[in-house]
């Protein structure tokens, strides 16, 4: 959601602002710009909808400089138009500023700037921070020589307007009279500083970085960078100037690009056997029988200690909880909740003192996910995070935790970060098991499972062309019932919302017996019901159901096991993939539903990686 870039050296600025506006658009916006200072002023180019616009109209009105900052604008306060993008100016013109984030009292502001003459342009909160530093700028004392005081006037300026605002922010400040500075601050969403040579970078995630610099800072809240071409200070709004530390970025610009493939999601969904095999490397404990992490931060006895364990997350990563749910529970009979983090957050569930908490994100961004760690960590809760994007701000806010090493996700709809979400919380339940009461032969069959993994997935991606003939039988049908259960139930839940995501046909998952109470009133010829039933302890109930839709004339597409001859005597089509240990399943059963969702997408016309009003990272409540 929202996107911020900066640039401060000797090469051209719109080169890099351009290619990482680019490289951000997977985050979710709908409307993009850029600023360079001018003799006089800014030079200002702003587009509504897509970064090719923005392009064109840069091709029609080239700015040039070595000094600028660009932003993807997802509309919160005013809609998509041009007049709402970033940057937004100050004053008469004095700054720029592009903002991630929402700034809550920007209405009283707004009044107290207007009574006292300041002209506002736009509906947005943005447009009150620019005013609100060009007026604090105003009332610093003149200095002669800004650059001997290391621009302190400017940084004043911005802290004490940032001191005013209630909320959230990323940004990065931009000003007229003296371009040889930018200025970056955070509270509540993240910005890095990248370092290269006699040049520095900034960008609201690591992305637009990757083959421009590894050499990156990491600001955190309260933080406030002055960055020149050849100068990094950074100050703490408490702490005063504070020491940053440089960390090497794992990022090739490989890693963000789409690498043949005609889209990221298609990239990532095959990307799959190798993101698994990340999320197991060196976590498999074959002498132990028991997987091992080590960000835990929890002793073994502690963790035996645990009574009960909380999962909450949001979206996607909701359902991954919901397969963890059933791993833990089932591998080491603990009583597991999952609840929305946007529910948990003001639920105020009432939770024993032996609860440990999992925020499960792939992002570590999310608003809702952020807010309901807080609360359990105020609550006193040991409270963890199962988290993709090192560095993330719940990566660093939490007690401790597992990454995902599934490397950059960047199709908005999520694929090989729910199904290594899956397998680190299999590798938990196993860890939690073989602490309680699963035995050594148990724990070893386990992880053969989850070592045979990575080539059962790459042999479910092996139903791509058979998974594309289907999806262009069914692509104009307007309602998909989706149908699983135990296990796969989660997984059901999950191939529904990739549909609605990316193709916009309405999808519903439910357990498979549940649709008697309620959905089966949909089902008509035009309305297919997908059913996961891979050979199990409910393989007969299923198929009951599979009877029951076809007795009302629904269409029937059937995931199941290799070699099933049972299903396709009933259903229309069948998909055939790899049988695995049921708690691993619903990793196996998703990637034909990826798949599904993926060609129907493509069938329908569909923007499949930058799906309408979706964002990739949802950092508003
Ligand atoms: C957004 C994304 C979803 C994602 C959800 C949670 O809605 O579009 O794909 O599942 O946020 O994101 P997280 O990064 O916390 O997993």
């Amino acid at each position: 959601m929202c996107g911020i870039v900066g640039y401060i050296g000797s090469n051209d600025a719109t080169e890099f602002l351009l290619s990482g506006l680019r490289r951000l658009e997977y985050r979710g916006y709908d409307s993009a710009g850029l600023a360079v200072p001018a003799p006089g002023g800014f030079r200002r180019v702003r587009a509504v909808g897509r970064i090719d616009e923005l392009d064109r109209e840069l091709q029609q009105t080239p700015l040039a400089g070595n000094v600028g900052i660009g932003h993807t604008r997802w509309a919160t306060h005013g809609p998509a138009t041009l007049e709402n993008a970033h940057p937004h100016l100050g004053g008469d013109g004095a700054v720029a500023v592009v903002h991630n984030g929402v700034i809550e009292n920007f209405q009283a502001i707004k009044d107290r700037l207007e009574g006292q003459g300041y002209v506002f342009r736009s509906a947005t909160d943005t447009e009150v921070i620019a005013h609100l530093i060009s007026d604090c700028l105003k009332r610093q004392p003149p200095v002669s020589d800004m650059a001997a005081n290391h621009y302190e006037p400017l940084a004043l300026a911005v802290q004490a307007a940032l001191l005013q605002l209630q909320g959230t922010y990323g940004l990065v400040v931009l000003f007229r009279d003296w371009p040889e500075v930018l200025i970056a601050a955070r509270l509540g969403s993240p910005l890095i500083v990248g370092v290269g040579s006699r040049e520095h970078y900034v960008a609201s995630d690591c992305s637009p970085l990757a083959g421009y610099t590894d050499r990156i800072v990491y600001l955190a809240d309260n933080e406030l960078a002055v960055l020149s071409a050849d100068s990094l200070r950074v100050v703490h709004r408490d702490q005063g100037h504070v020491r940053h530390r440089i960390k090497v970025l794992d990022l090739a610009a490989g890693d963000v690009d789409r690498g043949g493939y005609a889209h990221f999601m298609l990239k990532e969904i095959f990307e799959q056997p190798e993101s698994i095999r990340n999320a197991t490397r060196g976590r498999l404990d074959l002498d132990a029988a028991t997987a091992k992490f080590g960000g835990l931060n929890l002793t073994a006895r502690q963790l035996r200690g645990a009574k009960r364990i909380l999962l909450t997350g949001c979206g996607t990563s909701w359902h991954a909880a919901l397969v963890g749910e059933y791993q833990i529970e089932t591998l080491a009979r603990l009583s597991v909740e999952v609840e929305y983090a946007s529910e948990l957050r003001y639920r105020n569930p009432p939770l024993d003192d032996d609860t440990l908490v999992f925020a499960i994100t792939q992002s570590g961004e999310t608003a809702d996910t952020l807010a309901a760690l807080r609360e359990m960590k105020r609550k006193g809760h040991h409270a963890l995070a199962v988290c993709n994007v090192v560095g993330s701000t719940i990566a660093n806010e939490a007690d401790g935790g597992i990454y995902l090493h599934a490397g950059p996700e960047i199709g908005v709809a999520s694929t090989k970060a729910f199904t290594s979400q899956c397998t680190v919380l299999a590798m938990l339940a196993l860890y939690f098991g073989r602490l309680r009461h699963l035995g050594f032969d148990d724990g070893m069959r386990i992880i053969g499972e989850l070592q045979a993994l990575p080539d059962k997935v790459a042999g479910a991606l092996g139903t791509s062309a058979r998974v594309q003939e289907i999806a262009a039988r069914y692509a104009d049908c307007q309602t998909f019932l989706y149908l699983g259960r135990q296990f796969n139930f989660p997984a059901a839940l999950e191939g529904a919302l990739k549909l609605k995501e990316i193709s916009y046909i309405h999808a519903e998952g439910y357990p498979a017996a549940e649709m008697k109470h309620g959905p089966i009133a949909l089902v008509d010829e035009r309305t297919p019901s997908v059913f996961l039933m891979p050979r199990g302890p409910v393989y007969d109930k299923v198929m009951a159901n599979v009877q029951e839709i076809k007795a009302r004339g629904g269409p029937v597409i059937a995931v199941v096991c290799e070699g099933d001859r049972d299903a396709a005597r009933l259903a229309d089509e069948v998909i055939e993939i790899p049988a695995t240990d049921e708690f691993l399943q619903p990793i196996l059963s998703i990637i034909p539903l990826q798949l599904l969702a993926y060609h129907i997408a493509v069938a329908r016309g569909c923007d499949v990686d930058k799906p309408r009003n979706l964002a990739k990272s949802v950092t508003v409540e």
